[in-house]
């Protein structure tokens, strides 16, 4: 994280807090320039401009400073990206979370790439419904934007107290009115500048795309690993389905079942719809994106695997028994892949390493 520019912080306190001074607002408009809404990278079919309501560059350059600016939090020491750090493709390297003021939280960090497409259900183009969280517990990526804000153990803020203090910062009316047509800050149009910076945060053109789309060719450990994923042997594809190697629905793989009290430390998708007929049976949660999985481990909901060799060395094994055990893994039992295979699949996903994605974010923020 870089500090706030702290001369343009005394500057406009010179200035008398007024309007900033036109070579400030040069110095940061070219820190964060708007930027056409591009075409997704190869391999991803994401086309920003024909969703309902399409990003803005004028809403992308201002989600892109409030996904990086502290003083979403209530401390002002904790912005989306501390956790969601753009090194590790928006996720990060511990088990869990830790929030404001050290509070520790449950559940690994999520990756934030590639979920402009509410990809569950997506077939019914009229009524796209989306699953944020590992437990699919937000609809739209608006809806989540705003609850790690009055987290208790993420940025344990409220959205009242986010809006008097984003209200108070006046370099960032003239965005706000660039965004939305006047300078009132609202929840609302926080949740939509943010929404729409991630949207356009797409992992694609990796050796992987450049191979299948004819455009490079990758390692013989490549194209066996992809074989395993996608054929019945491995049968990863199943749910882990290409292009964006998620099904976008909940499993259970047995993560985090303890044997003695028969029970789960947590519940994932059951305990949002209690509906294991049709949602999701105890113990299941959303299978992750693989695109740019290189990038952050430890692996699973809640971190509990180290490396990508284990996490194929636990599928070999069947997953963990558990009586909700997710009937692909069950059926099947233990895979039997041999060590050789083991680094043909791990050679492919190091291959689902792309761009279009990175981002070190603003340097400079209105003040
Ligand atoms: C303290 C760490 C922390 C902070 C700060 C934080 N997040 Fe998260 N984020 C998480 C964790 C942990 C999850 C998974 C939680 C769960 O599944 O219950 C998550 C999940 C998400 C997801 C869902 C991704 C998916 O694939 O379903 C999105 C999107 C997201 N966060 C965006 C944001 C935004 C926007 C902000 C800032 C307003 C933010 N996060 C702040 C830790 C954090
Ligand atoms: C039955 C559906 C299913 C199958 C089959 C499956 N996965 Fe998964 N995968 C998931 C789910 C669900 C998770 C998250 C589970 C959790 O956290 O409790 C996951 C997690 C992972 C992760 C960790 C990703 C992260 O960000 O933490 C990797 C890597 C992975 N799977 C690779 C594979 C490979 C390789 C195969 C084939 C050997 C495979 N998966 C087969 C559903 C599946």
């Amino acid at each position: 994280m870089r500090a706030v520019s702290t001369s343009l912080v005394c500057l406009t306190i010179l200035a008398g807090c007024g309007a900033p001074q036109p070579e400030q607002v040069v110095r940061l408009e070219a820190d964060n320039p708007l930027r056409p809404i591009g075409p997704p990278p190869l391999g991803i079919d994401i086309n920003l401009r024909s969703l309902p309501v399409p990003p803005t560059p004028a809403r992308v350059r201002l989600g892109r400073w409030l996904f990086f600016d502290r003083r979403l939090s209530r401390d002002g020491t904790i912005s989306c990206a501390s956790c969601h750090q753009p090194a590790h493709a928006f996720s990060q390297t511990t088990p869990v979370a830790t929030g404001v003021g050290g509070a520790a939280g449950t559940r690994k960090v999520p990756t934030i790439i590639n979920l402009a497409i509410p990809n569950r259900w997506s077939s019914f183009k009229d009524a796209p419904v989306g699953a944020y969280f590992w437990d699919g517990r937000a609809r739209t990526l608006e809806a989540q934007a705003l609850e790690p804000v009055a987290g208790a153990s993420e940025m344990g803020s409220s959205h009242g107290k986010m809006v008097s203090t984003l209200s108070r910062v006046s370099g960032y009316g003239r965005y706000f009115a660039e965004a939305f047509g006047d300078a009132k800050v609202t929840r609302e149009r926080v949740a939509q500048a943010i929404a729409d910076y991630e949207r356009t945060r797409m992992s694609g053109n990796s050796a992987f795309d450049r191979w299948r789309h004819g455009r490079g060719t990758v390692s013989d450990a490549v194209r066996r690993g992809f074989d395993l994923f996608a054929g019945r042997k491995a049968g990863c594809a199943a749910c882990h389905t290409p292009p964006l190697f998620t099904d976008g629905t909940f499993h259970n793989l047995g993560i985090g079942w303890n044997p003695d009290t028969r029970s789960f430390a947590d519940e994932g998708r059951y305990a949002v719809t209690k509906d294991s007929m049709f949602e999701g049976d105890p113990g299941s949660f959303k299978t992750p994106t693989l695109r740019e999985v290189t990038r952050h481990a430890p692996y699973m909901h809640d971190g509990s695997i180290q490396t990508l060799r284990e996490v194929i060395e636990f599928y070999n094994r069947g997953g963990i028994a558990n009586p909700d055990l997710d009937d692909r893994l069950r059926r099947r039992g233990p895979i039997g892949l041999t060590p050789s295979q083991i680094n043909d699949l791990l050679a492919f996903l190091v291959s689902l390493e792309g761009t279009g994605w990175q981002d070190e974010g603003p340097l400079m923020f209105p003040q």
